[in-house]
């Protein structure tokens, strides 16, 4: 399984580069505008920056026009950037045919704000890379996220798409581990719900002894 950091946060997609486990970044409007980050010249700079921290990594980059013109001009001005660029596209009828132009021409594509299968099923035939289907925000309107990444999975193991599945919208660690046991490819979450997954009291109870137990015998 890959992990993605969801955040346009520097700092911590820096800890999460150090500490060995990256595999990407995913970012949105709504994150780059909590960093700050405005203005074209000031997000794509960013991106490159992003780009330079996580080295091998794919950056999910978004497009804003909501056209199939402008997503088109924006996504191969973001691909131009840096060739770890994944261009984001959200699920709209003009998406689904940006989609389809950026599969054809081999730059990869994540289609985002993916709520139901069936969007899921339409963003695989249009040959996305990622599918990122919300499934925190599905929780908070009382509807089950991690039943669509299984239903999602079913359907892409029946027909065998290549369209990876990127559970977004992660919000804490048991959502990770949910994720893993459906088979998601990639998930991609905050860095305190990857952070979250080290803890364990009986961990921290058994180093303390241990750590105890050596200094009694080398006083
Ligand atoms: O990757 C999608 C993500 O940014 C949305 O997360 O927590 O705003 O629902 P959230």
């Amino acid at each position: 399984m890959k992990f993605f950091i969801d955040t346009a946060n520097l700092d911590q997609i820096v800890e999460a580069q150090n500490l060995g486990i990256l595999d990407g970044v995913t970012t949105n409007p709504s994150l780059m505008a909590k960093e700050g980050i405005t203005g074209q010249d000031n997000i794509m700079k960013h991106y490159v920056d992003i780009c330079n921290i996580a080295k091998d990594g794919d950056i999910s980059a978004e497009v804003i026009s909501t056209d199939y013109e402008g997503m088109v001009r924006e996504g191969e001005a973001l691909a131009n950037l840096h060739p770890n660029i994944v261009v984001k596209i959200p699920m709209i009828k003009d998406g689904v045919k940006a989609l389809k132009y950026f599969s054809e021409k081999g730059i990869k594509t994540n289609c985002t704000l993916i709520f139901s299968a069936g969007q899921a099923l339409l963003a695989a035939k249009a040959g996305a890379t990622y599918v990122s289907p919300f499934i925190g925000r599905l929780d908070d309107v009382s509807t089950d996220g991690l039943a669509l990444i299984e239903q999602i999975r079913t359907i892409y193991d029946n027909y065998m798409f290549d369209t990876e599945i990127l559970a977004a919208s992660v919000r804490h660690p048991m959502h990770i581990i949910e994720c893993a046991e459906i088979g998601a490819d990639v998930m991609t979450g905050p860095l305190s719900a990857i952070l979250a997954l080290l803890n364990h009291p009986l961990t921290d109870i058994g180093l303390e002894k241990f750590l105890a137990d050596y200094a009694k015998g080398n006083k």
